[in-house]
C-alpha cells in the first residue's frame, strides 16, 4: 500500500534524498513512526517521518476510557524522539462493582475488576456456593462484563446418613440435618451369646459439601481367634473370647527372641492386628539399617566433583568477562 502511494508523494529522487538523509544523519532532527500503545491507537495512517515540533493524536482503544486531565497527543522533539504519553492517560474498563455474597466474601485475584481481571467467591463456614466460583471480566466489544452471574452461598444442609444394619442412628426423626450436627449410631442388642460391635466411628457430623464426615460404622459380630504362641506366653489380655479392640501382649521365652510386634489387637475383621508375632531361635534382623556412619569430608588431592564443577563454572564465567570485554573495546573504537 505504502510503497504504491510513494510515487503519487514523493518524486523517485526526492524519496532517495529522504532515505539517504534518514540513513546518514546521526542526529535526526525529524521522528519515525509514532510510537505503539496498547491502550491508545494512532488517530490517522502513521507516516514514514515527521518534522520536528509536527504532532499526532492518540484515541482510547476498545475497552479504555480517557483521562480527561491526560493528553493523548505526542510532539515530534528536536532529538528526534517522540514527547511521551503518560501510562494512565486512558485506562481500562472495569466491570460493575459486585456486592460480597451474603455468608460469603469476593478475593480480587488481581486487586482490581478492570477488564482482564478475576474475581473469586468464598463462602463462610456452613455455607455453600452455587454457581460459578470465578468471574472473569470480559472485553465484548468495547463494553466490559462479567463472565457469569455471581454465585449466592447457601446453608450447608444435610441429609439423614445411611441407616446400617443390625444398628440405628439418633436423632432419627429428622429430614435434615444443619452443618456439624452429629448423628450417632449404636448396635441392636441381640438375644444371642454373641454381642455386636459398632466397627468405625460411632459419630458422624453434616460436613462440607452436604456430605457426612465419614462412611457410618458396621454393626457385626466380631470374634478373634485364641492367640497362640509357640516358645512365648502371653503376659497380658488373658481372656475367654476375644471381641472387637482386645488387645494382647506376648513374651518369649527365655533364650527365644520376638519376632514382630508385642502387641496386637482384634480389629474389625475378626483378625489380629499386626499379626501374632512368633518366638524364634536367633534375634530378628534389625528392622532397620543403622544410621549410615556419617561420610567424612575427606578433601583428597584428586577432588570431589563439585569442587571440580565450581572451577569450571568460574572458567566459564571468566571466558564471558573476557569476551564482553573485549566486545566492549571494539565498539568504544569504532
Ligand atoms: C489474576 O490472578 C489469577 C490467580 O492468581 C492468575 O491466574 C491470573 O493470571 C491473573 N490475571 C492477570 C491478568 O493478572
Ligand atoms: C468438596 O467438593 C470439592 C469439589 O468437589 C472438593 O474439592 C473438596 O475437597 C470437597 N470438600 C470436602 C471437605 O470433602
Ligand atoms: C476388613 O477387611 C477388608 C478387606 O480386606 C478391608 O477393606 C477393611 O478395611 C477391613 N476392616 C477393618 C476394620 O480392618
Ligand atoms: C554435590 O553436587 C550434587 C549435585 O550437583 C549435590 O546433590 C550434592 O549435595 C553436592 N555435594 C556437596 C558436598 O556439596
Amino acid at each position: 500500500m505504502s510503497l504504491q502511494h510513494v510515487p503519487d508523494h514523493f518524486s523517485a529522487q526526492c524519496f532517495l534524498v529522504t532515505v539517504l538523509t534518514t540513513l546518514l544523519s546521526t542526529s535526526s532532527d525529524a521522528c519515525g513512526k509514532p510510537p505503539w500503545y496498547e491502550s491508545m491507537k494512532l488517530d490517522g495512517s502513521p507516516k514514514m517521518s515527521y518534522r520536528t515540533g509536527e504532532k499526532v493524536q492518540y484515541s482510547c482503544r476498545p475497552g479504555y476510557i480517557k483521562d480527561p486531565s491526560l493528553t493523548t497527543s505526542s510532539v515530534c522533539a528536536a532529538n528526534g524522539e517522540w514527547s511521551p504519553i503518560p501510562q494512565k492517560a486512558c485506562y481500562k474498563k472495569s466491570c460493575p462493582r459486585q456486592d460480597d455474597p451474603i455468608n460469603g466474601d469476593i478475593n480480587f485475584l488481581n486487586g482490581s475488576s478492570e477488564f482482564g481481571t478475576q474475581i473469586q467467591y468464598v463462602c463462610n463456614a456452613g455455607f455453600f456456593l452455587i454457581g460459578e466460583e470465578i468471574l472473569h471480566c470480559l472485553l465484548v466489544g468495547s463494553d466490559v462484563q462479567w463472565s457469569a452471574d455471581p454465585p449466592i452461598c447457601s446453608k450447608i444442609l444435610c441429609k439423614p446418613p445411611p441407616a446400617i444394619v443390625n444398628g440405628e442412628f439418633s436423632p432419627s426423626q429428622k429430614d435434615v440435618f444443619e452443618y456439624h450436627e452429629v448423628a450417632t449410631y449404636r448396635c441392636n442388642r441381640v438375644s444371642g451369646k454373641d454381642e455386636l460391635s459398632l466397627v468405625g466411628e460411632s459419630q458422624i457430623y453434616c460436613s462440607e459439601n452436604r456430605t457426612w464426615s465419614a462412611k457410618p460404622p458396621e454393626c457385626k459380630v466380631v470374634k478373634c481367634p485364641y492367640p497362640v504362641i509357640q516358645n512365648g506366653r502371653l503376659t497380658s489380655g488373658f481372656s475367654k473370647k476375644y471381641s472387637y479392640k482386645a488387645r494382647v501382649m506376648f513374651e518369649c521365652n527365655r533364650g527365644f527372641f520376638l519376632h514382630g510386634s508385642d502387641t496386637v489387637v482384634c480389629d474389625g475383621n475378626s483378625t489380629w492386628q499386626p499379626p501374632i508375632p512368633t518366638c524364634g531361635s536367633k534375634p530378628p534382623p534389625p528392622t532397620k539399617p543403622p544410621p549410615p556412619t556419617a561420610t567424612k569430608a575427606t578433601p583428597s588431592s584428586t577432588g570431589d566433583p563439585n569442587s571440580t564443577n565450581g572451577a569450571s563454572l568460574d572458567f566459564g564465567d571468566s571466558k564471558i568477562r573476557i569476551i564482553s570485554l573485549i566486545m566492549m573495546t571494539v565498539l568504544a573504537l569504532q
